[in-house]
């Protein structure tokens, strides 16, 4: 095999485990086996098939803290959900934010994470379709989720509690893969959360670059100042 069969060869099989890990429907046991056997080349794999997600989500980040909050970007208290091997957290680090916390369903995930050393704190087995009970409400500035509301992930109920965890005025940030975001009716959960007054979607990247064969959506939404004491209020 000459090296540009082996090169075409390397970039289907990434495609393929990026699909695979679509056929998932969101079952934690099914998520945490596939990472567990992906984790050690996840990070090749999404970089042969083009993701620049974690880039775009970071200087999403850089441009609202830049726009919108006081203070120095090192002081700034971020928190990763779903946070992989720690992409995210690399370009966040490498744009000065320096208190990032992160934690991933999978172990093996937030292991690799962990390694990064760009991290505060990274939590294994924390699973973003319930209630982050190890995280207290209003814990951070900004809360970003970069790949997570995919195909076969995560529901986008999942949003409330990326609410609650983030501060009244801070902001959450996330990517939504073009099919998820129509499968899924992620904008109806936008709306839901938009009249219960827990969530404002602030700016949208539509139609902006994600993996090789699909775009994305990026949002940025802002948690208006008592949303938190109000989703406190309502429990479940
Ligand atoms: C495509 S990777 C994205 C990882 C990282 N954010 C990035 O951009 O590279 C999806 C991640 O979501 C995690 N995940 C899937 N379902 C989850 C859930 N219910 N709760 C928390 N993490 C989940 C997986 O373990 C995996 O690490």
């Amino acid at each position: 095999m000459n090296t540009l069969d082996r090169q075409t060869a390397l970039e289907q099989a990434a495609r393929k485990r990026i699909k695979d890990s679509h056929a998932l429907d969101g079952d934690p046991g099914r998520l945490v086996h596939f990472y567990r056997g992906w984790a050690s080349s996840y990070d090749l794999d999404v970089g042969r098939d083009g993701y620049c997600g974690p880039m775009i989500v970071a200087e999403l980040t850089g441009a609202v803290q830049t726009a919108y909050l006081a203070g120095q970007r090192a002081a700034i208290a971020i928190l990763d959900a779903g946070c992989g091997t720690g992409l995210v957290g690399v370009e966040l680090e490498r744009l000065g934010f320096r208190l990032i916390d992160g934690f991933d369903l999978s172990e093996e995930m937030a292991d690799k994470a962990r390694k990064t050393r760009v991290y505060r704190d990274v939590r294994g087995d924390v699973d973003l379709n319930g209630p982050l009970s190890d995280h207290t409400s209003a814990s951070y500035d900004i809360t970003v989720c970069c790949g997570v509301f995919t195909l076969g992930h995560v529901r986008p109920d999942a949003l409330r509690e990326l609410a609650r965890v983030t501060r009244p005025n801070g902001f959450v940030i996330v990517s939504t893969r073009k099919s998820y975001a129509e499968t899924a009716s992620f904008e109806d959960e936008v709306r839901r959360l938009e009249d219960a007054g827990t969530l404002m979607p602030a700016q949208r990247l539509n139609d902006g670059r994600y993996v090789a064969e699909e775009d994305a959506h990026y949002w940025v939404f802002q948690v208006p100042k008592k949303a938190s004491a109000r989703t406190e209020e309502q429990p479940g």
